[in-house]
């Protein structure tokens, strides 16, 4: 840089907003901007930039704005750009525009975004999750002591420095879900895992972290381009260093409070954990019978927890009675359905419903459940993938103690059966 002034006109020309950084060019030189800009256009010379006597002007013309920087000629310009560029780009996450309006609206916020990715003409911080919990948090009014941002000594834009926690906590959720779809003929069309490792990071200061996960996750990330067994799409959040996967070890530097690790799918095929057949009898014009078979078609020593079956029933039926090897089952009219609940179900186990109705209209032989029954459902404890958290490793150098949970779960995505 560095950077002397930067100005926020309109396409007049006139200064919607200002904001001196150094003192060392008089407001009066960007009088001179737009006059100096129509002649350069004249002339057919569209660059960003021009010069007139010891200072030259940068801007970017956006939404009819022009965002223009002042500064001494001996500035670097490819940064000065990448910062008006940043600054679009901040203004429009906060605002969703960055336009005349916007600003009229928020000259409050816009001097003190101005004022944080500033300082006296050096470019501080401009990842604008920091400059939210700048601005937007307790801390609104800022010290202007020379701080130095996290940005410029650790390179880590995600993460604001001075972080502090009474209790060092880290708490670690793998989740995994089944997207399943199955026709009227029983047959599998869809069956897909994604899988995902979410954190929630109460960590003081700035702490290294080392995660050992197991290996086959690892050579699908390794293997660039080859199929892994098991695991394939696998993305990790920007805090993860890549080029430092390796030796089962995953490092970063987490932000704060919650965000997404990684993600991934599975491309193995695997049985339906829930396995879900039905029956429909209309055994006269007046009634009308359902019978869904629901098994657990995982280990024994895992569980699912609050499984619910939503069985779509025809508009017309009344006076239900419910035969159910386990859990409740309730008539839902506006739903028209019946939602069956089943507060543990054993992997192995197998649950029956039977639910009979009165038709209330008179009618022939027909099939209209158009709809598929729907399963929710929640696996704690278990993964399909088989992931696993070999370890966390907290290294932070005022050296405290972490504690971490690991949690797994297996829940239903979009979990479709179509009745028979
Ligand atoms: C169900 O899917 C199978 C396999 O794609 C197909 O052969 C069958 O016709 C489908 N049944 C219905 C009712 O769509
Ligand atoms: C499961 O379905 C949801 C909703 O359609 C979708 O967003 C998600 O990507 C699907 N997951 C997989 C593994 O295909
Ligand atoms: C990934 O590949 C690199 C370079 O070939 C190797 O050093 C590293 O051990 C591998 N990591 C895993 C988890 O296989």
């Amino acid at each position: 840089m560095v950077l002397s002034a930067i100005f926020i006109l309109d396409s007049n020309g006139i200064v919607l907003m200002s904001r001196d950084y150094r003192g060392d060019v008089g407001k009066e030189q960007i009088e001179e901007f737009l006059p100096l800009l129509n002649q350069q256009e004249e002339l057919g010379n569209s660059s960003p930039l021009l010069h007139h006597d010891k200072v030259s002007f940068a801007y970017v013309k956006h939404e009819g704005l022009y965002i223009t920087s002042v500064m001494k000629n001996n500035a670097n310009i490819a940064l000065v750009f990448t910062f008006l560029y940043k600054f679009i780009q901040i203004a429009t996450q906060y605002f969703n525009k960055l336009e005349e309006e916007s600003i009229r609206d928020n000259f409050v916020i816009l001097y003190e975004l101005l004022d944080e990715i500033m300082d006296f003409g050096y470019p501080q911080t401009t990842d604008s999750k920091i400059l939210q919990t700048y601005i937007f948090q307790e801390s609104y009014k800022l010290k202007k002591a020379p701080t130095i941002p996290a940005v410029v000594t650790n390179v880590v834009s995600w993460r604001p420095e001075g972080i502090k926690y009474r209790r060092n906590e880290l708490f670690i959720d793998v989740i995994e879900s089944v997207n399943l779809s199955v026709n009227s003929s029983g047959a599998i069309l869809r069956n897909e895992v994604s899988g995902c490792v979410k954190m929630k990071v109460h960590l003081s200061g700035m702490p290294q972290l080392r995660l050992g996960l197991s290996d086959k996750i690892l050579l699908a990330i390794n293997s660039s381009g080859q199929e892994s067994a098991t695991f394939e799409d696998v993305k990790f959040h920007q805090c993860v260093q890549l080029s430092r996967i390796c030796d089962k070890n995953v490092y970063f530097i987490p932000p704060d409070g919650d965000f997404e690790l990684m993600s991934y799918r599975m491309n193995t095929e695997i049985k339906p954990l829930i396995l879900v057949r039905s029956k429909v009898v209309q055994a006269s014009t007046s009634r009308i019978e359902y019978t869904v078979k629901v098994s657990a078609q995982f280990k024994a020593s895992s569980t699912a927890n609050n499984v619910e079956v939503t069985l779509p029933v025809c508009q017309d039926v009344d006076s239900p009675v419910f035969k159910a090897t386990a859990g409740m089952a309730s008539y839902v009219p506006e739903k028209a359905a019946v939602v069956w609940k089943i507060k543990y179900f054993p992997g192995g186990s197998e649950n029956l419903l039977h639910v009979c109705f009165k038709l209330s209209t008179i009618r022939g032989e027909e099939k209209d459940d158009k709809k598929p029954i729907q399963v929710k459902f929640m696996i704690p404890y278990f993964t399909i993938s088989g992931l696993q958290i070999k370890y966390m490793k907290v290294i932070e150098k005022s050296n405290y103690k972490a504690l971490t949970w690991v949690r797994y779960t297996t829940q239903n995505g979009e979990y479709l059966v179509c009745l028979i």
